[in-house]
């Protein structure tokens, strides 16, 4: 297991890759696995902004890609005073592998931390897209 702070340095780290042209908001993400490997990922924005990917995301699919779908932590770091919150997307895009995910938010002045589900109480899950008698 990775101690939280590492995880934290390993976000922070990441975050200087962030391209962020147009928001000059950067973001670093550190997932960590059950198994205990870490995947760290940034924002990655586009001149059609709304293909923008948030750093959580980037470091979900990259731990997705490499066969991990448990996660136990995830770490997001700004270069900002305050800690960002995970959008919406972000916390529907990793509920869809378990919401007992514990998520931690670092900044220079600020530190947050929830579970997944805190964040996301009501994700829209698979189990809904399951077919109903008569349809
Ligand atoms: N962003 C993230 O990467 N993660 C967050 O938790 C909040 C927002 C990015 C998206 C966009 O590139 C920039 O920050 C400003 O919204």
């Amino acid at each position: 297991m990775t101690r939280k702070a590492d995880l934290a340095t390993i976000a922070r780290e990441t975050l200087r890759h962030a391209y962020a042209p147009y928001s000059g908001y950067r973001v670093g993400a550190a997932l960590e696995t059950e198994s205990g490997e870490v995947f760290s990922g940034c924002n990655v924005e586009n001149a059609s902004y709304g293909l923008t990917i948030c750093a959580e995301r980037a470091a979900a699919a990259k731990a997705v890609s490499a066969g991990h779908r448990r996660f136990r932590r995830l770490v997001v770091a700004t270069e900002r005073d305050r800690a960002a919150v995970p959008c919406g997307a972000c916390c529907q895009f990793v509920a869809e592998f378990g919401d007992d995910t514990m998520v931690y938010s670092v900044a220079n002045k600020e530190t947050l931390s929830w579970s997944l589900k805190d964040l996301i109480p009501h994700a829209f899950t698979g189990s809904m897209l399951e077919r109903e008698a008569g349809t």
